[in-house]
């Protein structure tokens, strides 16, 4: 087990105009102040943080009378009492923590057979192209936002989306919703699912947080207490909790909070999307697979053109190219977070597998090829192919694009990301490459469309060329242009 023992100091609320008007209380005063009213040791004076892994819990307190108690917990050492844990009020007091003695707890019932509501992040800019892909695997109630889309559909959506999004990087399943002020409302909405019936607890868990303009200060807090609520209510059910694994987790959860909203997920791709499983060598900065597949789409390549990479790196356009063309899913070779869930359906899940396989087509029918000046990156690409299964259709060539004698047909669609610099000797060896590519293009792809992805806005004006289309693109965060030049004969300035 890997629990996380460095933490942030806990955060303080700051007031918003419709926050209570008393100050509110840190963590530790909270723990003090049960401490005062339950006759239960505080941990006074001590950092939350430092306590956090150490303590035994009661839904929200760190308890230091539960301490030496029945039930020891042999993977992290807790010590627990092995009595039924108090129930969290569902009033609450807006200052965090407040645990009634009485009642137990009746967590929501996740319904396998509902309609469920999702949310796909995804590669800036690629948002539109995510919609249309999941509408045409029947997704409703699509919600195009900036990086990602909402959508709702059965269980089923959910198999077809993780086997066969090319542009999604997570598929999140959404659990939960409540407003919130403080960190002990994250710890409620925890503990208002029952994951004992989403999950065994022998699986491992992460819980992670992004936030827009949330007013508390630390998520590594929040993922604390929220990851509390989930072992609370395991302990409530088995009188076990699951182990923190950070790396690797079976199981990751995830919170999304707006300035006032929290949205509790679960991931249902476990490993990013973009992590297709073919990616066995990598060069420098190589691109994320969905972007590069959404890039693809972008550019209105239709997999029955010829399409060359000239500066291929490691051959993420091609491999998929390769897989668009061929209908191939891009899950195929992967495994998913939702393999570990228990409403799983394995045979379900089969024939989706199986399907996807039966629609493939098994040849190309316009050439795809790659050219990198760089032994090592040349290797990569090949492994990559091989992993990929795609090496006996795709060819890859050394060779620096300066030097190409001939394109690779009379016209197609050619596509790169080219290198890019930081440094002011990068940027000016650069300044005199990009002038050279602009010749290659003009002189031996006329006839072809040229795309190619930069962060480096000088490059239409050095290669000489007058794009056809200008597209904004996230390279991670990365502030990046797509350009399209159609290079007809005589295609300067
Ligand atoms: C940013 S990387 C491309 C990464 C690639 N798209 C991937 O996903 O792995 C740029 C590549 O351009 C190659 N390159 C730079 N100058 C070149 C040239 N003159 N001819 C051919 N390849 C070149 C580099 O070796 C490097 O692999």
């Amino acid at each position: 087990m890997t629990e996380k023992k460095t933490l942030k100091l806990p955060p303080r609320v700051a007031p918003t105009a419709d926050a209570p008007s008393r100050k509110p209380a840190r963590p530790g005063a909270q723990q003090a102040d049960h401490a005062r009213k339950t006759g239960a040791a505080a941990s006074g004076g001590k950092r939350p943080d430092a306590e956090a892994e150490r303590a035994p819990r009661v839904f929200g307190e760190r308890k230091a009378d539960d301490r030496g108690g029945r039930g020891r917990d042999s993977r992290d050492g807790f010590s627990h009492t092995g009595r039924r844990p108090a129930a969290v009020s569902s009033r609450g007091t807006g200052s965090g923590g407040v645990v009634a003695a009485s009642n137990t707890l009746r967590p929501n019932q996740f319904d396998w057979t509902a309609i469920q509501q999702y949310y796909a992040p995804c590669p800036r800019g690629l948002e539109q192209l995510l919609a249309d892909e999941l509408a045409n695997l029947g997704a409703q109630d699509i919600d195009v936002k900036e990086g990602g889309v909402g959508f709702r559909g059965l269980i089923d959506l959910m198999y077809l989306a993780n086997l066969h999004s090319r542009i999604a990087s997570r598929i999140l399943l959404r659990l939960d919703e409540r407003a919130y002020r403080s960190e002990a409302d994250l710890y409620r909405l925890g503990t208002r699912t029952d994951w004992p019936a989403l999950f065994n607890v022998e699986r491992t868990i992460k819980v992670s947080v992004t936030a827009q303009r949330s007013n508390l200060r630390s998520l590594d807090f929040i993922a604390l207490k929220v990851k509390d609520a989930v072992c609370d209510i395991f302990r409530d059910a088995c009188g076990e909790r699951p182990s923190v694994d950070t790396h690797a987790p079976d199981v990751r959860i995830h919170i999304f909070m707006t300035d006032r909203l929290a949205t509790l997920y679960i991931d249902t791709s476990g490993e990013s999307l973009f992590k297709r499983g073919y990616r066995q060598e990598s060069v420098d900065a190589p691109l994320r697979e969905n972007l590069a597949a959404g890039l693809l789409l972008l550019s209105g390549w239709n997999g029955h053109e010829a399409l060359h990479d000239p500066m291929c790196g490691s051959g993420t356009f091609l491999i998929e190219a390769a897989q668009i063309a061929l209908g191939l899913a891009p899950g195929r070779l992967r495994r998913f977070g939702f393999e570990g869930l228990s409403g799983f359906d394995a045979q379900k899940w089969d024939g989706y597998r199986e399907q996807a396989r039966g629609a493939a087509r098994e040849t190309l029918s316009a050439p795809i090829t790659g050219r990198d000046r760089d032994a090592v990156a040349v290797e990569s690409a090949r492994h990559n192919l091989v992993a990929a299964g795609l090496d006996h259709l795709v060819d890859v060539q050394q060779g620096d694009l300066r030097d190409t004698e001939q394109a690779p047909a009379a016209e197609g669609v050619l596509i790169a990301n080219p290198p890019y610099g930081v440094r002011l000797e990068e940027l000016d060896a650069l300044a005199e490459f990009y002038p050279e590519l602009g010749n290659v293009l003009k002189q031996q792809f006329s006839g072809w469309r040229a795309w190619l992805l930069t962060g480096d806005l000088r490059l239409p004006k050095l290669i000489r060329l007058t794009p056809s289309r200008r597209l904004p693109i996230y390279n991670g965060a990365l502030d990046c242009r797509f350009y399209e030049f159609k290079l007809v004969a005589g295609s300067n300035r």
